[in-house]
């Protein structure tokens, strides 16, 4: 499974950022972080609020551009280790830079640099996609897709939402994924993970986005699974964080196979792997074990995922490539 060529369209930056990671710049910056992890140094949280205040607590300590260029280095040389050869990762200007646009271009940046080194030295490709983050609110999404919208190209390919879905709904934030969306770039949004089928279904309708993250409560409405498969709107699920999220008591209960049986597009993603204790090759070995997929079941997945990946053209046929030149 580790050996397998992968493709993960659903990863938080700061979120794949180890315990050991945060605690080595939290020690640099004499930060005290220490209520925010367990005794064995994992991090500690009870709960999906709980959760992200958590990880908002760590994301604190991750503050410079070199900062920033340093995580991606280190969340890809994991990635690469898990045979991951794409991947898509979440940045929200909010956390660093406070949505300003020149600060942003500085990040940017050294984002981008870590992810060429990375690719030139594992062949691993990464792009980013930006995240408001939702309870902070619709006002202050505006700032993320300005910045979003100022330098979309080759490594900025997207637009997603995070956050707390208990708070507004989809719509309220129509402004900035109408900014996006006019600036080229390609929209996804969590929904269906804490939110129940309607999230999923205004995230459609109200945002225009053509990839759900998670979304696997709409497997509570089986008419609106039924339009998913029809419209061909892909799913990034992450059965791993619904597990440790207590979304779902154990990984037989998780509805992936069953939105993958109801030709549901289904993806494979770890979310926030440090924090779930996952990894890729984790995910797959666990989804094998529950449903008794095989290569050949991860290896269509993977080409679902590279066909859903907002990169351009010439991107997507070198990762079909990869992907084919692997194929069982
Ligand atoms: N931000 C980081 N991980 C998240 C998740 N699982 N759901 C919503 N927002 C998030
Ligand atoms: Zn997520």
């Amino acid at each position: 499974m580790r050996d397998l060529p992968k493709v993960e369209l659903h990863l938080h930056l700061e979120g794949a950022a180890p315990p050991s990671f945060v605690r080595g710049l939290a020690a640099e910056k004499k930060e005290d972080l220490s209520g925010i992890f367990s005794e064995s140094g994992a991090y500690a949280y009870d709960g999906f609020v709980d959760f992200l205040r958590v990880y908002e607590a760590a994301t604190s300590v991750i503050r410079t551009p070199e900062d920033y260029g340093r995580l991606v280095t280190t969340v890809l040389e994991e990635l690469a280790s898990q045979g991951v050869i794409y991947a898509e990762t979440f940045v929200s200007p909010d956390f660093f830079g406070g949505g300003d646009l020149a600060a942003w271009r500085e990040y940017l940046a050294a984002m981008e640099e870590a992810s060429a080194r990375a690719e030139t030295r594992d062949g691993i490709i990464l792009k980013g996609i930006v995240t408001p983050i939702r309870h902070f609110g619709p006002e202050r999404a505006k700032a993320p897709a300005i910045c979003a919208a100022e330098t979309a190209g080759e490594w900025i390919v997207g637009l997603g939402m995070g956050g707390n879905e208990a708070v507004g709904k989809p719509g309220d934030f129509a402004w900035a994924f109408d900014c996006a969306r006019e600036a080229g770039l390609r929209l996804t949004c969590h929904a269906g993970e804490f939110g129940g089928p309607e999230s999923v279904r205004a995230a459609i309708e109200d945002l225009g986005v053509e990839r759900i993250g998670h979304g696997v409560r709409a497997i509570e409405d089986l008419a609106l699974v039924d339009d998913l498969a029809e419209r061909g709107i892909v799913l990034e699920v992450c059965p791993g964080s619904n597990v440790a999220l207590g979304l779902y008591p154990d990984w037989r209960a998780h509805p992936i196979e069953k939105l993958r049986e109801r030709e549901v597009k289904v993806t494979i993603s770890t979310d926030d792997p440090p924090f779930f204790h996952t990894t890729m090759t984790h995910e797959y070995e666990r989804l094998a074990d529950a449903f008794g997929w095989d290569v050949a079941d991860f290896a269509a997945l993977n080409r679902v995922a590279a066909e859903a990946a907002f990169c351009d053209a010439g991107t997507r046929d070198k990762i079909l490539k990869r992907l084919e030149a692997a194929d069982v």
